[in-house]
């Protein structure tokens, strides 16, 4: 039997309804804060992931499904949305109306050893915004972000915040973290000597060297930061205590992706026995980004989280999310020669907006009434050879199992007072 691949999942039943909850949910809220959709390519040329994420990144450097196409260019399926996202805001000039407000949901693709709540495929949705310098804005994602995890009923989270600073601020504070690190270098692992060369920022979100002796003084970024972005991140916090949102201040929170300024943020779901991948929202601000990629000088901000991660984070607090997948009307041809009217019917009711199957096959009355149960249909249709007589139909409340006898011309007005 071919199995699906490691790290991939089938979504069905229980999964698709809280997906589609999920989605439903952002979707409308995004609508709410202004923000447009935006669907760019799942595979784009591999250069600009080594660009826009970083080359020295785990995501690039040991993670992306890279392929060759036929026509022997060098595509990579993405790793995440907002690379894709800055890319068609460059090449479509959609600069030219700031601010943009963007949201997506869709796969993303990483090789990462899979375990529970971390996939190779996985469903990011997130927002991306373009044009808009202020703290206010890094505010208002964040309060977006809370807003979506209290929204699908979740209780237990935690926002974890910090600032990267600017260019200029991260520049000293990377002379301080090589100074400080350079005589440890020996009780640090393979990945964070390499870091050490490369990218030592990213040292401090080591899970291997985490607890080592050299980690509990290092240097803090705060502290070096530069007036500008000192002030930028007092206003973020300003904001977010306005706002009465609940953050807890990280100075190890660096994030592993190259393109952050200044704000960066996490969301951690903070329920008893949830795993160790219990990051399930993410973002922050990259203020370089558009222009490091050929655009013109636009600052940005945004995030992203992790679906399945949300599932997960659901049925860990036992959030039973509701199914309004049942169907009005479920119309039940006696026999074959009922067949031509049920059909037109069920075509009929569909026009007029209602959610109607019938049964097609040949089954007997009592597994058509099951399936009626199984599609958690409100009202069954039962049309025999008497009701296309006289054009009356027996109607039965699949609830009460009451029945009653309704003029076709009536139907529709019957169903519109009783659904
Ligand atoms: P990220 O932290 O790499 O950020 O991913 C965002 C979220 O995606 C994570 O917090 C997690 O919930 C989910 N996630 C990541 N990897 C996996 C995986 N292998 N399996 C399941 N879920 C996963 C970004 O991707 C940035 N683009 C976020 C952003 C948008 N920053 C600014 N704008």
């Amino acid at each position: 039997m071919i199995q699906k691949p490691k790290g991939t999942y089938d979504g069905y039943g229980e999964f698709i309804t809280k997906y589609e909850y999920i989605k439903r949910i952002f979707n409308d809220l995004c609508n709410e804060y202004n923000i447009n959709y935006i669907d760019t390519p799942i595979f784009e040329s591999s250069e600009l992931y080594h660009r826009g994420v970083g080359e020295t990144t785990d995501i690039v450097s040991k993670e992306t499904y890279d392929f060759k196409d036929r026509g022997d260019r060098d595509m990579t399926l993405r790793p995440e949305g907002t690379a894709g996202i800055v890319r068609s805001v460059i090449e479509n000039k959609l600069y030219i109306n700031l601010p943009l407000k963007l949201w997506y949901e869709g796969p993303m693709f990483r090789y990462e050893r899979p375990q529970s709540g971390r996939y190779r495929q996985f469903r990011q949705a997130g927002v991306e915004v373009f044009g808009d310098p202020t703290p206010l804005m890094d505010a208002n994602l964040i309060s977006l972000m809370v807003k979506f995890y209290q929204r699908i009923g979740l209780k237990g989270i935690k926002v974890r915040i910090n600032s990267i600073g600017n260019k200029e601020s991260r520049e000293s504070y990377r002379d301080a973290l090589l100074k400080h690190f350079k005589p440890h270098l020996k009780d640090l692992c393979e990945d964070c000597n390499n870091r050490f060369e490369k990218n030592p920022l990213r040292i401090l979100d080591c899970k291997v060297d985490s607890n080592k002796e050299c980690m509990k003084n290092v240097p803090k970024i705060v502290d070096y930061l530069d007036e500008s972005s000192k002030k930028h991140f007092e206003d973020v916090l300003k904001y977010l205590d306005l706002m009465e949102i609940e953050y807890v201040i990280d100075n190890n929170l660096v994030r592993g992706l190259d393109y952050y300024t200044d704000t960066v943020f996490e969301v951690e779901a903070n329920i008893e026995g949830f795993g160790s991948q219990n990051v399930i929202g993410a973002g922050g601000r990259y203020n370089n980004l558009v222009e490091y990629m050929g655009g013109p000088s636009v600052p940005a901000v945004g995030f992203a989280f992790g679906i399945e991660r949300i599932i997960n984070a659901l049925e860990a607090e036992d959030i039973k999310v509701i199914d309004d997948k049942g169907i009005d009307a479920y119309i039940l041809p006696v026999s074959e020669n009922e067949m031509d009217y049920s059909l037109t019917l069920a075509s009929f009711l569909r026009d007029n907006a209602f959610k109607v199957d019938m049964d097609y096959t040949n089954k007997t009355m009592k597994a058509k009434f099951k399936e009626a149960d199984r599609y958690n249909a409100k009202f069954i249709v039962i049309i025999g050879e008497e009701e296309i007589k006289k054009d009356i139909l027996t109607i039965k409340d699949n609830l009460t199992k009451e029945e009653v006898k309704v003029e076709r011309d009536n139907l529709l007005d019957y169903l519109d007072i009783n659904i």
